[in-house]
């Protein structure tokens, strides 16, 4: 297990440049192997997730290669082979490989999505969404086995009870090949499910409507392979935009879609946060006077749920009492108590979550339980007087591109441990 220790209230300066997004890669990368040819991904994270996908392709025989953020994939000797348990459950995304293997070979054996604990998680709208394209869908002993009953899938109109990611790419990524068109109703707007739209569509795919809440597929025989450059991690900048309003002394947060951005800055903003956004870029200016806001999270274009613990250190330091509800995963609550052990008087009531500030954060011992409660519990460390040590780093590891050296360099103390585990 690894730890991250920091000695906290420092003056952090510089610059930070962004990643490629996590939530675009880990679908990605499953979804090359629908190409008949080399695939070739630019601007991929090196995160741990990458990394888990990376084995589960090698497992299936794909050939690849990954350096200087550049992912190639070679699908062509790809196997359907069944993944009932494994590396296949460390992380949720794996899902997206029931799609995949679907659209490939008509049939898949993959063992249900790990990854953090946010509360119930179902995957119930993937299933419907298969069975409408007339796939059988069987849960045994914790795999789902997906089996075409015909030999092809047969396109559909799918309306989604409700807005899901994960869902509304799933049913893009096995619907490409189905024969005829497939319409999503009520789609995920995620801009990540635009970047997989448009790797797709250089693959040779018929979507249409990514981004808008009514996504037309029109089957085709064969997609082939392409160079694609994804998009930056909307959630990582807005992580390093929270610390730099929170900690920072001018920090200049580069390779940003301010688009995807739009609610969080407004936020910030709203908050009394100085900041200069120019095309790529958003530079971040030392705030005082800042006021606590309410947060209520929603599916993009709204305040993204991934954001709401990001941003709590940041409330944590301005005046008033901030009111923050997560309508989209009400037990995203596990950072509350562990920022109550560093000082915050911070709360949970109901399905809300109550922020008073200012409070002032002495370093502790603490523990991550998601991956983003980890990156706020990383800011408050940052923020704090004192030493703070985080455990279960990996969930921070998974989604967090080189995070030790990027904070490092605007002038953090910040280790990572390897914790020699107990005899
Ligand atoms: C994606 O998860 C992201 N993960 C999550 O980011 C993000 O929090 C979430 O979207 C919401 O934006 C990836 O993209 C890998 P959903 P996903 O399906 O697709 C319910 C992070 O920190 N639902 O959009 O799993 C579900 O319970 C991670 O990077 C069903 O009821 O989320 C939730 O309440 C955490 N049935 C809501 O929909 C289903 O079949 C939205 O979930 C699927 C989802």
């Amino acid at each position: 297990m690894k730890k991250i220790v920091i000695n906290g209230g420092r003056s952090l300066t510089g610059e930070v440049t962004i990643s490629g997004a996590k939530n675009s890669a880990v679908a990605l990368i499953p979804a090359a192997i629908l190409a008949n040819s080399p695939v070739i991904l630019e601007g991929v994270p090196d995160i741990q997730d990458v990394h888990s996908l990376i084995e589960i392709l090698e497992i299936m025989g794909a050939k690849i290669t990954f350096s200087n953020n550049v992912l190639e994939i070679d699908p062509t000797e790809i196997v359907s082979v069944p993944m009932p348990n494994g590396k296949i459950n460390s992380l949720r995304a794996s899902y997206y490989f029931m799609g995949t293997l679907l659209g490939k070979f008509g049939e898949a054996v993959v063992g249900l999505p790990g990854g953090c604990y946010l509360g119930p998680r179902p995957i119930d709208l993937h299933v419907k969404g298969f069975e409408a394209l007339g796939v059988q869908v069987t849960n045994e002993h914790g795999a789902m086995y997906l089996r075409t009953e015909s030999d092809q899938m047969q396109g559909n109109r799918i309306f989604m009870d409700v807005v899901s990611v994960g869902a509304t790419i799933n049913i893009m990524l096995a619907a490409v090949k189905a024969k005829g068109q497939t319409i999503i109703e009520n789609a995920a707007r995620e801009p990540e499910i635009i970047d997989v739209a448009t790797l797709l569509n250089n693959m040779g795919a018929k979507v249409r409507g990514a981004g808008t809440d009514i996504i037309r597929i029109d089957g085709v025989e064969e997609l082939h392979g392409c160079r694609h450059f994804m998009i930056p991690d909307r959630i990582e900048a807005g992580t390093y935009l929270a610390l730099a309003a929170a900690a920072g002394n001018g920090i200049k947060v580069k390779n940003v879609i301010f688009e995807h951005l739009e609610s969080f800055i407004a936020k910030l903003q709203e908050i009394g946060v100085k900041m200069k956004i120019s095309e790529d870029e958003i530079e971040v200016y030392p705030s005082t006077d800042l006021k606590a806001v309410n947060v209520m999270t929603y599916p993009y274009p709204g305040f993204a749920t991934d954001l709401q613990q990001p941003l709590t250190p940041l409330l944590l330091m301005t005046s008033g009492t901030a009111e923050i509800i997560d309508t989209i995963y009400a037990k995203r609550v596990n950072h509350v108590p562990e920022l109550a052990r560093m000082g915050a008087d911070i709360s949970v009531e109901g399905n809300m979550i109550i922020v008073n500030g200012p409070s002032k954060l002495h370093g502790a011992e603490v523990v991550a339980s998601d991956l983003r409660a980890g990156a706020c519990l990383v800011i408050a460390g940052l923020l704090a007087e004192g030493t703070t040590t985080i455990y279960n780093v990996e969930y921070i590891l998974r989604g967090y591109d080189h995070i030790i050296e990027k904070l490092t360099a605007l002038g953090a103390s910040i280790e990572m441990i390897e914790e020699v585990e107990a005899e």
